[in-house]
């Protein structure tokens, strides 16, 4: 890539402002040492919970509310978001967040728990948007499974840090988390259910259609 390719996609990494709320959900991630979604990634989040014809969101990873907050502020007004976290003083922050930008709380259904168990109890067919941003190797391990479970037709995965850090691309990269990553791009490349692409943006976001 020339350095100019290379500083357009960065530029188009900010070239959506983002809210006040946003904003201070980012300042609270980075003094809890969380990585919320880069910018480019939550103006694409913002921009699939816009354009899907349902209401219904799930988010895997909830941090501080970035994304969250991307998806809720760009949904209809009764579009509803179910996010999940391990970790109580990421989700406190994450609640704090979305009152601050006047989401309404019957909006977002905050489940603390690790993906793992939670994700099974979700309902059949039930969302839209299926959003994953954990680091996790256990998860990774099941997201293929559970999100064309919870998926309607149409419905769309989403991946954030698809690429791990950019470790994929380097074959001499062989954690474990990098691994799971290479698996779950693999299996999703190899999933004639899916339409699917990755896409530059941010630290690498998958993108895969249920037909
Ligand atoms: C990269 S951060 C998510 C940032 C968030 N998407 C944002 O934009 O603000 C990952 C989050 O996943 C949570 N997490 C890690 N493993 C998890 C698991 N197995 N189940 C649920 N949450 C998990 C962490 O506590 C952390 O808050």
């Amino acid at each position: 890539m020339t350095a100019s390719k290379a500083a357009s996609w960065t530029w188009t990494e900010s070239w959506v402002e983002e809210s006040p709320a946003v904003l201070d959900a980012r300042t609270r991630a980075a003094e809890l040492g969380v990585v919320a979604v880069s910018p480019g990634t939550g103006s694409l989040l913002a921009v699939l919970a816009a354009s899907l014809p349902g209401r219904a969101v799930v988010d895997v990873g909830t941090g501080t509310g970035v994304a969250a907050l991307r998806m809720l502020e760009a949904m209809p007004e009764n579009g509803v978001l179910t996010s999940i976290d391990v970790e109580v003083e990421h989700q406190g922050a994450a609640r704090t967040a979305l009152q601050a930008a006047g989401i309404r709380g019957n909006r977002a259904r905050i489940i603390h728990g690790d993906a793992a168990d939670v994700l099974p109890r979700l309902a059949d067919g039930g969302y839209d948007l299926v959003h994953v941003d954990v680091d996790d190797p256990r998860v990774s391990a099941l997201v293929l499974t559970e999100a064309l479970r919870l998926l309607r037709a149409g419905g769309v995965l989403v991946v954030s840090d698809a690429l791990a850090q950019d470790r994929v691309p380097d074959p001499a990269q062989r954690d474990q988390r990098t691994t799971a990553a290479r698996e779950l791009l693999r299996a999703v490349a190899d999933d004639d259910r899916l339409v699917r692409t990755v896409v530059p943006v941010g630290d690498g976001v998958l993108l895969a259609v249920k037909r």
